[in-house]
């Protein structure tokens, strides 16, 4: 449901579905308020024939400026994990539920804020469209909000995490979110989940 001005980016959707034209159209979205503040949309990155498809949940700070997925602290936690997991680069497609950085001013700092379900539902044509066009084995959601945005709210990671789950015509494995590992109490503890979920992904993609 559209609500809060959130209409929704089906209206900018390009004519042709192809990663190239969905990229330049959502350049220009206005689909809920987040473009508003943020500095750009922030697409996702990879090759069109990835066999992993990873989606988070909206670029952070670092993400915002650069105009690229996962280039920040958790993107680093997530490039470890998936090498140390035997997923290639070249096999992996990075992006995220919703595309604009949501935030609020704290002093002079921008602090992540977490997206509402009227902004993520929102954005989710841009998710389809990138699911449709790339069609991967493997769809890999990182932490809550990938997961509820593609498996319905009831979906709980706590619960679900790790395991190999039909979704379409190819699998989906859920797991925590990078930057969970950054503020886990024990690190070296949440990693190691985030690594098996992610070895999970890895075998589901290669069977
Ligand atoms: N967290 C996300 O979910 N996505 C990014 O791109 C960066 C941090
Ligand atoms: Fe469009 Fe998504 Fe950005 Fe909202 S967050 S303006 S729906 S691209």
């Amino acid at each position: 449901m559209a609500t809060d001005g959130n209409t929704g980016a089906a209206q900018f959707l390009p004519g042709e579905p192809d990663l190239g034209s969905l990229r330049e159209a959502a350049a220009r979205c206005e689909g809920c308020g987040l473009y508003r503040d943020a500095i750009q949309t922030v697409f996702g990155e990879g090759p069109a024939k990835a066999r992993y498809v990873l989606v988070g949940e909206q670029p952070g700070d670092q993400e915002d400026r650069r105009g690229e997925p996962f280039v920040g602290p958790a993107g680093r936690v997530l490039d470890r994990a998936l090498e140390e997991a035997g997923i290639a680069r070249e096999e992996t497609y990075v992006t995220n539920a919703v595309k604009h950085f949501s935030f609020t001013m704290k002093g002079k700092r921008r602090i992540h804020q977490k997206p509402t379900a009227a902004e993520i539902d929102a954005c989710r044509p841009w998710l389809d469209a990138e699911l449709t066009a790339i069609h991967p084995s493997v769809v890999v959601l990182l932490g809550a909000t990938a997961a509820q945005s593609l498996l319905g709210r009831s979906f709980r990671v706590t619960r679900q995490r790790g395991q190999v789950l039909p979704f379409h015509d190819a699998l989906a494995v859920a797991t925590i979110h990078p930057s969970a590992v950054l503020r886990a109490p024990d690190r070296e503890q949440a990693y190691a989940g985030l690594l098996a979920d992610l070895k999970v992904a890895a075998g589901a993609g290669s069977s």
